[in-house]
């Protein structure tokens, strides 16, 4: 809940008062955070270290109510690299307002942290995935319905207008992919269609998805990715192809298979992300 006096003030010092909040738990220069997605929460146990804060220790945060996010901000140390990361997101289906879902993203920005990776479940439309493929994020096409930067627009944030011709860094999929090239894993690349959820899409929709160039559909990372641009912060997304997308083969899709998935392929995430994250902060 937010206190009277929080919920009045403006967007900009809730979110300062959030970054005050962390720091004083951990007082290290943090330049890299990390968005676990559902059922890839487990590499925030791999931090050295850490210091864990609840969401409802931070000021301003609200609380993920999806199984599969613990909602949790977990700081700590990968091979050295200092890092926050955080155990659960907010999504739009959950009722979330759009400064309530990316409210974590802007308090990353206000820490002063240049670089994210944005992780998330995803279904595969591209024909050539299989379940437990990992993707690089190339490029995303934002179909739910609204923008998270709508409404008024604090310039403390960012400009009005940001420019959206990279939102995945092309240096940063690049380390992604030598990283899984040193551990000899394969990685696709492809775009990711952000839906608005939370029923999974029907085989028409994946029809319609695939027509417009997507690899990949899921319910959440394009609002945190948009903000972060805004932010002047770097994004790598990393999808988990959990499943395939409705119709793609002729099998229902529900969300213990998700949840599933992750967890089967959850050492190997590990360990790509834990070769990538020391190397976003030194580009
Ligand atoms: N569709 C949308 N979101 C998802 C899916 C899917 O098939 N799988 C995991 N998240």
């Amino acid at each position: 809940m937010l206190s009277e006096e929080q919920s009045l003030s403006p967007l900009y010092e809730r979110v300062e008062h959030a970054a005050r909040t962390i720091r004083a738990h951990f007082d290290e220069d943090v330049r890299t955070g990390v968005v676990l997605g559902s059922g890839l929460g487990a590499f925030a146990d791999d931090l050295e270290d850490s210091v864990a804060l609840p969401y409802e220790e931070i000021p301003g945060f609200a609380r993920p109510t999806v199984e599969g996010h613990a909602g949790r901000l977990v700081l700590g140390r990968i091979s050295g690299s200092p890092v926050a990361v955080l155990q659960g997101r907010f999504h739009f289906y959950e009722g979330y307002s759009r400064d309530e879902v990316t409210f974590p993203m802007r308090v990353f920005g206000l820490m002063g942290i240049k670089a994210v990776v944005l992780t998330n479940a995803a279904g595969g439309i591209n024909i050539g995935f299989d379940q437990g493929s990992l993707m690089i994020i190339s490029d995303h096409l934002n179909l739910m319905c609204t923008n998270p930067l709508s409404g008024p627009n604090d310039a403390r944030f960012g400009v009005r207008f940001p420019d959206m011709s990279e939102v995945y860094s092309r240096e940063f999929q690049e380390i992604a992919v030598e990283e899984a090239k040193a551990l000899g894993l394969e990685l696709r690349r492809g775009v990711y269609a952000a839906m608005s959820g939370p029923s999974y899409e029907t085989p028409a929709e994946v029809r319609m998805l695939r027509t417009l160039g997507a690899d990949a559909v899921g319910m959440s990372t394009v609002p945190e990715a948009i903000v972060a641009r805004q932010l002047g912060i770097r994004v790598l997304g990393l999808s988990c192809i959990t499943n395939m997308a409705a119709g793609v083969v002729d099998q229902p899709i529900n969300h213990e298979e998700v949840m599933e998935t992750g967890a089967q392929v959850r050492d190997t995430f590990r360990n790509l992300l834990r070769r990538i994250i020391p190397r976003l902060s030194t580009v």
